[in-house]
């Protein structure tokens, strides 16, 4: 049977990609265009720079990973864009740079959930490994991003059940609101990942919030007992112990996840364990959940931890062989919940 090729794009913060996967895995060319050291002087994603910048990069991006996969356009079958969550203007650069291509190529177009995307990051295969075995179902999905901290039951492809979802920050927001009180640099979460490295995890008991048996998260309560601790420190005029702090608050962030996501692993009787989102990148996060032993866990590599667009082409494939196509005149959705069929 020919195999089915599908090209995403991905647009939605401050990363222009562009992928191509075969038959819903292996992954044939993967371009990610970054806008970090763009938006670092603000101390944070500049929206209207954002889609500007995608503007700028989107064309050479496709043309890039087309070349890189060695394909021409009629080797592709759909093309798959991220619909959102996301910036609006971020965004709409993606998605129209994926219509127009679509109606041009008379292609299916496809619109998938960034958040859905993170999680088939876990069934994405690099061309460099052999031995590949995707998450058996069903799959409990702990996704960590930058605005997004959610459980998800996962009974099979395309099926989820939301069991809770963060009530104020989300993870990745913590890990960069907490690195700006420590004045670490942007992005938060690797700046406190490398400040951590130097410090001991048990020198601040930060707290483990929502630990009452449910799903749902909080992390804002970490962020002010940080700060707390800062102006008591500075109100005695001592010096802040950024490694400490860095080490402790991280601590904090990943017992409550892994206690979180094995409770409900076990409840749901699951058969596999995702981790995934940007926060999935996190050096002691991912040595907590591989060395939790009770289940079989998929954490994808570094470079499909973050923002790429390569999960959405897996997810689009999914999408693909299922049915889901969509109608060219949809809008972006930048507050689409994962929980919402659509
Ligand atoms: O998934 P992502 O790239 O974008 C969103 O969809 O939001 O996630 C970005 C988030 C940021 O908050 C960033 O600080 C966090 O992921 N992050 C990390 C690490 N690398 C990225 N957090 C903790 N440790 C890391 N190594
Ligand atoms: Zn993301």
């Amino acid at each position: 049977m020919k195999p089915a090729r599908i090209l995403a794009i991905e647009s939605s913060c401050d990363e222009t990609a562009a992928a191509v996967i075969e038959n819903g895995s292996l992954l044939l060319a993967n371009t990610v265009a970054t806008q970090i050291e763009l938006h670092k002087k603000f101390g944070g994603v500049f929206p209207e720079v954002a889609s500007r910048q995608h503007t700028l990069s989107i064309y050479p991006v496709i043309e890039e990973t087309l070349q890189n996969a060695h394909l021409c356009w009629d080797d592709i079958d759909a093309i798959a864009v991220t619909r959102g969550p996301g910036l609006a203007g971020s965004l709409v650069v993606g998605f129209n740079a994926a219509k127009g291509i679509a109606l041009a190529r008379n292609l299916p177009f496809i619109g998938v959930n960034h958040l859905e995307g993170h999680i088939y990051s876990s069934w994405v295969r690099p061309a460099n490994v052999d031995r590949f075995t995707p998450p058996e179902f069903p799959v409990m999905a702990l996704l960590v991003s930058g605005g997004h901290t959610e459980l998800n039951l996962m009974e099979d492809h395309l099926k989820y059940h939301r069991l809770g979802a963060t009530l104020d920050d989300a993870a990745g927001e913590a890990f960069d609101k907490v690195a700006r009180l420590l004045n670490l640099a942007y992005p938060g979460g690797p700046s406190i990942q490398k400040a951590a490295e130097a410090g001991n995890s048990s020198a601040f008991n930060f707290p483990r919030a929502k630990m009452d048996g449910g799903y749902d998260f909080s992390f804002s309560g970490l962020k002010t007992a940080v700060l707390r601790t800062i102006k008591q420190l500075e109100s005695e005029e001592k010096d802040i112990p950024t490694a400490d702090m860095a080490a402790s608050f991280q601590a904090a962030v990943v017992d409550v996840l892994l206690a979180k996501t094995l409770a409900a692993a076990r409840q749901y009787q699951v058969k596999s364990i995702v981790v995934a989102g940007g926060v999935s990148a996190n050096k002691a996060l991912r040595t907590a959940f591989t060395g939790q032993g009770e289940y079989p866990v998929h954490i994808p590599p570094l470079f499909l931890c973050t923002d790429n667009a390569a999960m959405i082409a897996a997810a689009g494939y999914f999408r693909f062989i299922n049915g889901h196509i969509d109608p060219l005149d949809i809008d972006v959705l930048p507050n689409w919940p994962l929980s919402r069929n659509q």
